[in-house]
């Protein structure tokens, strides 16, 4: 299959077809990702909570975004991969966003970058754009920003805040942004903004009214254990599955039943095993 195209998800737009979008940190679970038919794959800044076990997203740097979107490149060579730039990344200048997003296209070759902000970061989504990079918008909740936002809370449950939510959606798109995501904002806010901007309008907790839904891996495999938010489905419990067997495994390690001499061990060349125990020192005598 060839690689997905930011036209190809433009296609998909226009025939009514929803983007099924994913984040993954690693080769395996990229590979996973893709053999699954997930148009994209996010490499996002929660990789700071899901991989590294931070608190949140803001000690993540940069040489860890584009070391995890290298290996999830090579996972899915024909997904739309995007790199989410970390905080610090871009809230200097400009310049400082250009270049950093210039980084994720030279280092781990994705398809384009995801920032967070609406129209307090308009300048810079319009800088890496000119740049020639696809930017992808993120507002409504955005974590990096979570002390002011007073923690991780959902956004424009207010006339008022919705209202401010619908001025950052139009400041992403005209800057730009060739598509955005919305995070955690009530699915009546989120319906009017799919209605609303010309550009694709994609989901995390801001429910159905959108071309696609994007879900942090860790949550849909039952993996991230600290907080499940309201609007994670867990598919499967991978926790429990893993657990389960690392315990049978510490048990048969205990009672010597793992590992099976006959089952898990390399056979001698036939005819050697004599020749090396004349050639050995009996190590009891
Ligand atoms: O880093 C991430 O995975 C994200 C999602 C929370 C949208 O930005």
């Amino acid at each position: 299959m060839p690689r997905k195209t930011i036209f190809d998800l433009y296609q998909m737009k226009k025939a009514g077809e929803k983007i099924a979008w994913l984040t993954s940190y690693d080769f395996p679970t990229a590979q996973f990702a893709q053999e699954a038919g997930m148009e994209m794959i996010l490499v996002g800044d929660s990789l700071g909570m899901c991989v590294y076990g931070y608190n949140g997203t803001v000690p993540v740097t940069m040489d860890q975004c584009i070391a995890h979107c290298d290996a999830v490149r090579r996972g899915a060579p024909d997904c739309f991969v995007v790199g989410d730039m970390p905080f610090g990344s871009y809230q200097s200048s400009d310049e400082q966003a250009v270049d950093n997003a210039v980084r994720f296209l030279k280092g781990a070759d994705v398809d384009a970058v995801k920032l967070e902000g609406g129209v307090r970061i308009a300048s810079r989504i319009r800088a890496i754009t000119d740049a020639g990079i696809n930017v992808i918008g993120h507002i409504g909740l955005t974590p990096q920003s979570s002390g002011q936002l007073g923690g991780h809370k959902a956004q424009g449950r207010t006339a008022e805040t919705a209202k401010l939510v619908v001025d950052d959606a139009l400041a992403v798109q005209a800057a730009g942004a060739k598509m955005i995501l919305v995070e955690a904002v009530p699915p009546e806010v989120q319906k009017y903004i799919w209605e609303t901007l010309e550009i694709p309008v994609m989901s995390i907790g801001a429910g159905p009214h959108c071309d696609g839904q994007l879900l942090i891996v860790s949550d849909l495999i039952g993996q991230f254990q600290a907080f499940t938010p309201k609007f994670v489905k867990k598919y499967c419990n991978i926790a429990e599955v893993i657990t389960k067997a690392m315990k049978e495994y510490v048990a048969e390690v205990k009672d010597c039943s793992f590992p099976d001499e006959n089952k898990y061990c390399y056979k001698m060349i036939e005819g050697e095993q004599e020749k090396f125990l004349k050639s050995v020192k009996n190590p009891r005598k």
